[in-house]
């Protein structure tokens, strides 16, 4: 990178401290690189708040020399690049604080001259430091962080449930759904949630935003949306275990539809029983859901699984293994036994050959003496893909994208990495 960008880092201030406006231009940078409207200084004050709550880090490229006469000024950053810091479920209820790297934009005007990977690799090497095992994003094009060593390790889809008469589930409920004012999601969604992420490989412990959204405290445009409602599922003892958040899409939206905004339960029951209530909506005759999973109950629970067209299955976690000896001994395994894994990577975190021994399900993992013959030879991408048991090592082998020396190795670390259940990750950053 050339002399003409400092790169700064910094944490969101509290409103009226001299350095708040470097966040405010901050966040109306990542705006424009997501091609949002201009958000009013309300707006951009509720997210600030925001980020104070999740204690983000903030970091800014800008221009050094002078501007170009009337375009925008050396203040507002030409690169934006930010980060927080929360829990992943790595399988077994096990958790693995995660760097989560978000709004990752470069001005059109400065791109491709290697912005994002000075970004990039300043981030992950502090994060290592810091002694963080893993980084996970989120991506909005499949072909960019590859090259810096992060695998695909969760899927999701988009569902469109037909719930007209064919709707029909086999489960009997053993709870109760009613419905509430939205607002009280503002205390009771990260109650909720905190039992989804303890059941759930893959899920990683929400920002601030969430509950502000699926309340309907902060819309898109930053106002309260009135058009949200929601339903809590309650056990047969009455306390809260799911809720769904939802809008109905008009009248001019055939079949009627509801739109999903959140779908959080933290029980099989809740689960199936919040698509029973949605099921039995008047006037309506479709729910439609962006965030559904990939392996999802709701298919064998229907009469009629074809109730559910499903669209635009896609990745979701991308996650980067920083430290490979510290991220394998955190897991616990499915089955005992012994693997060889030669791990390559590019920008030097996390590579070398490691003995990976199993007993019991926990690891004991040392790095193999000089020389030794892996019996599989991944790229630390592949390993962040195998990581949370939802990418199959023998397919990504037939892809050529894990090298088998050893005839089996790769069915070996199937069944090694294999979790208790589905991994999902129901937290977008
Ligand atoms: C994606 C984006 C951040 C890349 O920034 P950049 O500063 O131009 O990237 P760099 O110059 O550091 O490029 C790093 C490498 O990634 C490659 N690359 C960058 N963007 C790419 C893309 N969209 N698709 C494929 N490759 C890409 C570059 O070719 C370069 O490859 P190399 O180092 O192997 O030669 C920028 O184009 C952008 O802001 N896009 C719009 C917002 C967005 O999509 N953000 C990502 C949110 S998840």
């Amino acid at each position: 990178m050339a002399d003409e960008y400092e790169i700064r880092r910094f944490r969101a201030a509290d409103k009226g401290a001299p350095d708040y406006p470097w966040g405010t231009d901050w966040i109306r940078a990542v705006g424009f690189g997501f091609h949002d409207s201009r958000r009013n200084d309300e707006f951009v004050d509720k997210l600030m708040a925001m980020y104070r709550a999740d204690n983000r880090e903030l970091t800014g490229v800008y221009q050094t020399g002078e501007v170009a006469p009337h375009s925008l000024g050396a203040e507002i950053p030409v690169a934006t690049f930010g980060t927080l810091r929360k829990n992943l479920n790595i399988g077994y209820g096990r958790q693995l604080e995660a760097q989560l790297v978000t709004a990752v934009t470069v001005r059109g005007t400065h791109r491709r001259q290697g912005l994002l990977r000075r970004m990039m690799a300043e981030d992950l090497a502090a994060a290592k430091a810091d002694g963080l095992a893993v980084a996970a994003l989120t991506a909005s094009e499949g072909s960019i962080y590859g090259r810096f060593g992060y695998g695909v390790a969760t899927f999701e889809r988009t569902v469109k449930v037909d719930t007209g008469p064919r709707f029909r589930l086999r489960h009997t409920a053993t709870g109760t759904v009613e419905i509430a004012d939205r607002k009280v999601l503002l205390d009771l969604a990260p109650q909720v949630f905190e039992g989804v992420h303890r059941l759930t490989p893959g899920s990683i412990v929400r920002q601030e935003a969430y509950r502000q959204t699926v309340s309907g405290t902060c819309g898109r445009d930053g106002a309260e949306d009135e058009s949200i409602k929601c339903a809590l599922h309650y056990d047969a003892a009455g306390s809260v275990d799911g809720y769904v958040s939802y809008k109905f899409a008009g009248w001019d939206t055939k079949p009627y539809t509801i739109e999903l905004v959140d779908l959080v339960a933290a029980t099989d029951a809740a689960y199936l029983e919040l698509w029973q209530f949605l099921g039995s909506i008047d006037l309506t005759g479709r729910v439609s859901w962006a965030d559904a999973p990939v392996d999802d109950p709701l298919t064998w629970a229907l009469e009629d699984p074809r109730c559910i067209e499903s669209s635009d299955q896609r990745d979701m976690l991308w996650l980067r293994i920083l430290d490979t000896g510290k991220a394998l001994s955190a897991r616990h395994y499915s089955a005992d036994g012994s693997l060889v894994l030669g791990v390559s990577d590019g920008l030097g975190f996390a590579g070398g050959t490691f003995i990976l021994d199993v007993t019991g399900g926990s690891a004991r993992v040392t790095e193999a003496p000089a020389g030794s013959r892996p019996e599989l030879s991944l790229d630390v991408a592949e390993l962040g893909s195998i990581y949370l048991g939802a990418v199959c090592p023998v397919t990504l082998a037939s892809a050529g994208r894990i090298t088998e020396h050893a005839l089996g190795a790769a069915l070996k670390a199937r069944l090694m990495f294999a979790v208790e259940r589905a991994p999902h990750c129901l937290t977008h950053f």
